[in-house]
């Protein structure tokens, strides 16, 4: 990885490359995380429209719940803070299935998997790269493209972390939603959250929290400080400026070559050959 005049933003752990953010004791240690079966976690691949969803989901609820910084974000005294919170957790994460605190598993916590096509994933990531002064130096799309489709970039190949959560579809304790579906018919894919958290809220209740969660919204949101600047739900930054770009489905055709479509699209199909996706 071309990484010119940065090369201590990235470390890996167990072969995923984690940006200086997530110390690697934290990493080391987060098998003894100590979940709570109340806990919700909000799981993404980066990009993929994760505080979108966050947005949505913290209005749903009318009791206090807490939307905490990533899990893998920090250092090991992350946990600690983690642990003396006394309200209800919102844990987002990146981390791919494999890497998930066996906690989170064994006490079958509530768990919702945000996917997002990936050619906009990627051309969503290589702006991020592009602004996110926290990752690597990034040239032009045709490197970080090669870089994406190698799994060279923060959090690994994103073939690899849909595979590792989609095994586990079936799972009664985890839903999957895909970004596409929220810009199609935003209320139909709330209604679905709020049956899978079991939250009572009512369709114009919905209606009002799909209209301020719409991408102006969100945005304008950011920019007035309505929402505070300095919390994300992305281990990569602090910096709510930096997540709302376009907001688009279908970005990809105005950066894809047809060549690098060819071969994204044969790299999918080899990937994806047992995904039902
Ligand atoms: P783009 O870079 O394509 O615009 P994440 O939250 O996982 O970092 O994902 C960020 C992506 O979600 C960005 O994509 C961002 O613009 C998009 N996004 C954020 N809020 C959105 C919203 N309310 N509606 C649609 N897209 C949104």
């Amino acid at each position: 990885m071309s990484n010119s005049g940065k090369p201590e933003l990235l470390h890996t752990f167990k072969g995923i490359p984690f940006t200086t953010r997530s110390s690697p004791e934290l990493l080391k240690s987060l098998d003894t995380f100590d979940a709570r079966e109340d806990d919700v976690l909000l799981v993404s691949y980066p990009k993929s429209g994760t505080h979108w969803l966050a947005g949505v989901i913290t209005k749903l609820y009318n009791t206090q719940v807490t939307i905490t910084s990533p899990i893998e974000f920090g250092d090991i005294s992350r946990l600690e803070e983690l642990n003396k919170l006394s309200s209800k957790r919102i844990i987002p994460t990146h981390l791919d299935y494999n890497m998930l605190p066996p906690n989170f598993k064994n006490k079958k916590c509530k768990m919702i998997y945000i996917s997002r096509n990936p050619k906009d994933t990627a051309v969503s990531m290589f702006h991020y790269y592009r602004d996110n002064p926290n990752l690597p130096t990034v040239d032009t799309w045709t490197a970080f493209f090669d870089w994406f489709l190698k799994g060279n970039v923060v959090y690994g190949s994103w073939f690899d972390h849909f595979l590792s959560w989609e095994e586990h579809e079936d799972d009664k304790n985890i839903l999957f939603l895909f970004y596409e579906d929220m810009k199609k018919d935003l209320p139909k894919v709330v209604k679905k959250i709020t049956l899978f958290l079991s939250l009572s809220v009512s369709d114009n209740d919905i209606q009002d929290i799909c209209k301020k969660s719409s991408f102006s919204e969100m945005k304008n949101d950011t920019e007035k400080e309505n929402s505070d600047p300095s919390h994300t739900v992305c281990a990569l930054t602090s910096n709510r400026k930096l997540i709302f770009r376009k907001g688009a489905v279908g970005d990809w055709k105005n950066y894809f070559t047809p060549k690098q479509n060819i071969r994204f699209q044969e790299i999918f199909n080899e990937k994806m050959k047992l995904s039902k996706m």
